[in-house]
């Protein structure tokens, strides 16, 4: 009897790849983040110090991260403008450090790092905290540097993340900013009960509309195996959409290696558009509901051009048949949460167009994992 022992193979839970293993953990890294932080319907975060004093000070929010982690702060200005009426600016940390940031004591900057260790992130909280800021970290790795000097810590719990392209650490801490924004809602008294309840509980089901969505994974691989030889990809958006659309094109460019841009759709006619000619792929993110119709709009521009379409949209808005070649539907949800359902086709899709591709998936050519160098 012979047993052929490979100790990757079983950390891999019997996938493939570390990167679709992530993919699939991440209704349980949801859960694990959320509903610790959730006790009797109110958002609790045990250890932040922040007080409401100081909440009620604050006049400006800095969202500092690098790679997909700044892609969250994308999303997360969204979230935290509609939900606080606070004006909040993003930027990637390598940026941050020479644009002289205007930031002072009356400033909450919120560094974003699954492994807390990024260097030019590390660089910018320092300069944020030299400027007098407060510092707010949502980080994934213990006890890292960036957890160690922030003043405040809110762990998102994705457990190790080994894929080099990263899944679960995004969603976690696409979660920890609505955390973070509804705890300071609630401390603010901007929002009514009835709409901190609805946002609760839009994120309490969130763990399950994922669940749903990834049941549906194969119909995401059989759209990828149609277009796993383009040469290159759009992605279109707006809003909620367009912030999603940055990661979905970052995704596939680093594990598949074709040539992608994220556009925010009304953008287009100023220029992408000469790109599209016939056969070009447009992935096009149609779930903002107040933008549907011009997405609808934008997808004729597109399609008029020879684009061959894949839409994602909310169940339910089957106007889209009429317009896209491909169609994937997701749950319907808040709006303000629909990024984190939105992010997994797209996570699938990257994976399987560069599984098709036979790359090596879980360490893409040139990248780290974690850039501890400036
Ligand atoms: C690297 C990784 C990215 C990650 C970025 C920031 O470039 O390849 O996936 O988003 O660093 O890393 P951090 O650990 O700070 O989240």
């Amino acid at each position: 009897f012979h047993v052929d022992w490979d100790i990757s193979a079983a950390e891999k839970g019997g996938y493939e790849h570390f990167m679709f293993k992530e993919i699939m953990e991440q209704p349980k890294a949801l859960q694990d983040t959320i509903s610790p932080r959730i006790k009797d319907g109110r958002i609790v975060l045990d250890d932040i110090t922040l007080s409401k004093e100081y909440i009620d000070s604050i006049d400006k929010i800095y969202i500092v991260a690098c790679g997909s982690a700044y892609h969250v702060g994308v999303v997360g200005k969204y979230v935290i403008e509609k939900m606080l009426r606070l004006p909040v600016e993003v930027s990637v940390a390598s940026e941050f450090r020479y644009m002289q940031p205007i930031v002072n004591e009356k400033t909450l900057v919120v560094v974003i790092s699954q492994s807390g260790e990024t260097a030019d992130t590390i660089a910018a909280m320092r300069e944020a905290k030299r400027l007098g800021a407060r510092t707010f970290a949502i980080v994934n790795a213990v006890g890292s540097a960036i957890a160690r000097e922030a003043d405040d810590v809110l762990y998102t719990w994705a457990g190790p993340e080994i894929a080099v392209a990263t899944t679960k650490a995004y969603s976690t801490q696409l979660t920890a900013i609505y955390l973070l924004a509804i705890y300071m809602a609630q401390h603010m008294n901007c929002l009514t009960q009835e709409q901190i309840d609805r946002y609760i509980n839009a994120l309490q089901t969130l763990p399950e509309h994922i669940a749903q969505i990834l049941e549906h994974k194969e119909e995401i691989q059989y759209t990828a195996s149609l277009h796993y030889n383009s040469k290159s990809i759009f992605f279109l958006g707006r809003t909620l959409d367009y912030a999603v659309a940055l990661e979905g094109s970052l995704k596939l460019k680093e594990i598949s290696y074709i040539h992608s841009e994220a556009y925010a759709a009304g953008e287009l006619k100023h220029g992408t558009i000469a790109l599209i000619e016939q056969g070009t792929v447009v992935v096009a993110l149609c779930t903002v509901k107040e933008l549907f119709e011009k997405m609808l709009s934008n997808i004729k521009e597109v399609k008029a051009r020879g684009a061959v379409v894949i839409a994602v949209a909310e169940e339910g808005q089957t106007a889209i048949e009429q317009e896209a070649d491909h169609i994937i539907y997701v749950p319907h949800c808040d709006s303000l949460v629909m990024p984190s359902e939105v992010v997994v086709p797209l996570q699938l899709f990257a994976y399987y167009v560069a599984s098709l591709k036979g790359l090596d998936i879980d360490k893409p050519r040139n990248l780290a994992k974690s850039v501890t160098v400036e």
